[in-house]
């Protein structure tokens, strides 16, 4: 069984990473208003391939304006963004780390006080934000210029260097909302079976590639379920299977406890260990959620996973993966002072959000 501080070959693309520790996509709410780079999201973020990681994730980021999710999101829609991107992209690589960028839309999740426009989901759906109700449904013509859209931002991410994109079919935003039989109701070729529920994802997976080169890595990040979507476990399943068939790089999967067995399903195996049995090595397989120690990443790296994601840790420690040779690395967990995350390269502004995240910043 690899150890977490083994290289690790891209099959498709011969990419090569030091090591097997990933940089989860975190939103930091520190972009501008036009949704282009602050410098302190690209130095905590180059901060982290200067620690040591294989790869590093920049937080979602929208791929058309109104895809929007919340107050200072990076944004990948404009040329005007690709200097920051460009930015980002080159110092993530100068420091050996290879860069992905998690391109999104928030759908349901949009709220109009940000982008002026009612969210739009795969059906009429309750919003998040009290400000906007419901959503509408998009309309055929509207879903293909999605489509679009994400290919447009990937070959924008592409230009800026980036060694490629995660789409963000996770976490219930709008990839998620369609392949959910909750916020899915759809009577058309985009709704009811799973193929037609994946068949958003998957378009945007195949024109990727089309505008893309054949070394440009492309993944796809999923929640195994989620019950209030409607993304149960079978489901997430049989989508392995057709994401194989796709053309993709990786499937990222966000467990949020890799140490607890699916909550919906009586299955009581890790999700890592299901998901690892039904992939077969088809797939190199990103797992997420809860890692903080060494013993903890070669666990998970047991149960099947071919690379560890990790959130929190990497927040709170900007070298996390250059302990991976320390089987007895267990870094200290929040509640984290201020001082020492403005220490490990957050913004006082990021630091404030993660006041947000309870017991996580002590004050
Ligand atoms: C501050 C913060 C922001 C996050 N933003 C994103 C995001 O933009 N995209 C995403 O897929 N997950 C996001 N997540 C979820 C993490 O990527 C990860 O799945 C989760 O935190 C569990 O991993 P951990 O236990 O290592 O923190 C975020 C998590 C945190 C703590």
């Amino acid at each position: 069984m690899a150890a977490p501080i083994d290289a690790f070959e891209f099959p498709r693309t011969g990419k090569k990473l030091r090591n097997r520790a990933v940089v989860a996509a975190m939103t930091n709410k520190q972009s501008n208003e036009d949704g282009s780079l602050s410098d302190e999201e690209i130095n905590w973020l180059i901060r982290r391939a200067e620690g040591g990681f294989g790869i590093v994730t920049t937080a979602a980021t929208h791929v058309v304006p109104e895809g929007q999710g919340w107050d200072g999101e990076m944004g990948v829609w404009g040329d005007h963004q690709l200097p920051g991107l460009t930015r980002l992209a080159t110092g993530i690589n100068e420091h050996g780390a290879v860069s992905l960028a998690q391109i999104f839309h928030g759908g349901m999740r949009c709220p109009q006080r940000l982008t002026g426009v009612q969210p739009v989901s795969a059906s009429i759906n309750p919003t998040s934000d009290s400000d906007n109700g419901e959503t509408r449904a998009l309309k055929d013509s509207e879903i293909e210029e999605l489509i679009e859209a994400f290919a447009m931002a990937a070959a924008r991410c592409e230009k800026a260097g980036f060694d490629g994109v995660e789409i963000h079919g996770a976490h219930g935003y709008l990839v998620c909302q369609f392949l959910g039989i909750e916020t899915n109701r759809r009577e058309d070729r985009w709704g009811g079976s799973l193929e037609n529920r994946a068949r958003f994802l998957l378009q945007i997976i195949e024109r990727i590639r089309q505008v893309t080169d054949d070394d440009f890595l492309l993944g796809v990040r999923i929640s195994p379920e989620y019950d209030k979507i409607g993304v149960l476990l079978e489901d997430s399943l049989d989508l392995v299977d057709m994401l194989v068939e796709s053309d993709i790089d990786f499937l990222h999967i966000s467990c949020w406890d890799c140490f607890t067995p699916p909550a919906h399903h009586d299955d009581s195996r890790m999700l890592t260990e299901i998901f690892a049995e039904r992939l077969a090595n088809r797939l190199p397989m990103i797992t997420c959620g809860a890692v903080w120690s060494t013993a903890q990443a070669q666990e998970v790296m047991d149960q099947g996973a071919d690379l560890v994601a990790v959130a929190r840790s990497a927040i709170g420690h900007a070298n996390w993966a250059s302990h991976l040779g320390d089987s007895e690395y267990d870094p200290q967990r929040p509640p984290f002072t201020a001082e020492h995350l403005l220490d490990e390269g957050l913004s006082e502004k990021f630091v404030d959000y993660m006041r947000a995240w309870q017991g996580f910043v002590s004050d």
